[in-house]
């Protein structure tokens, strides 16, 4: 095992890149609305579950973002769990396009935050405290609705995008 504790510029080590890629994650495009009613929004595997009860989410959100304004201001926000098919849409999301919504299907959610479609599952948050922390913003989020399907999610690890595996069951 490759361990680097003298490391002090983290952000430009491989390896601290490395250790954190071992850990796997979903993937998520999380979407809002500006004030002129334009549909934005960007993938983040940052997303995680707080609280059950009040049913409470975080994600981060990099200081250099182009949204950072937009996302530490709005009222609401929707993450979208992308499905296995949507690999174009979490590479599109990431991507220097001036209307990452173009040819998409999507709907208005509440707050007018765009939903994307076919997505395994969707959860619509009121905004809550937005912390800085580093170079990110944790930005919080109180859920008031949320939706699933059954189709299987896309999973990122160590920079590649793939599918879970489920073990069999043990009886
Ligand atoms: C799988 C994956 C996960 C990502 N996770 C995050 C994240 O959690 N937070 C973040 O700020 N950027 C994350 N990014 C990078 C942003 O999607 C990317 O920098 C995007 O261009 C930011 O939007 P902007 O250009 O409109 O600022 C991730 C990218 C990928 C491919």
């Amino acid at each position: 095992m490759t361990t680097s504790v003298d490391v002090i510029n983290w952000s430009a080590s491989d390896d601290y890149r490395r250790s954190f890629g071992c850990f796997p994650s979903g993937v998520t495009v999380v979407t809002t609305v500006t004030t002129d009613g334009k549909p934005v929004g960007l993938t983040i595997n940052s997303f995680t579950s707080v609280s059950l009860s009040p049913p409470m989410i975080l994600w981060c959100l990099k200081e250099n973002s182009k949204l950072r304004d937009v996302f530490r201001h709005c009222s609401h926000f929707a993450v979208h769990v992308l499905g296995h098919d949507q690999q174009e849409i979490s590479r599109r999301f990431c991507a220097p396009v001036e209307d990452r919504f173009a040819g998409l299907t999507w709907h208005r959610g509440t707050g007018d935050v765009p939903l994307l479609d076919g997505c395994s599952a969707v959860i619509e948050c009121r905004r809550g405290e937005v912390v800085t922390w580093g170079d990110h913003d944790v930005i919080n989020g109180v859920v008031e609705r949320h939706g699933y399907c059954d189709k299987e999610p896309l999973a990122f690890l160590a920079g590649s995008y793939g599918a879970f595996r489920r073990f069999p069951e043990v009886a």
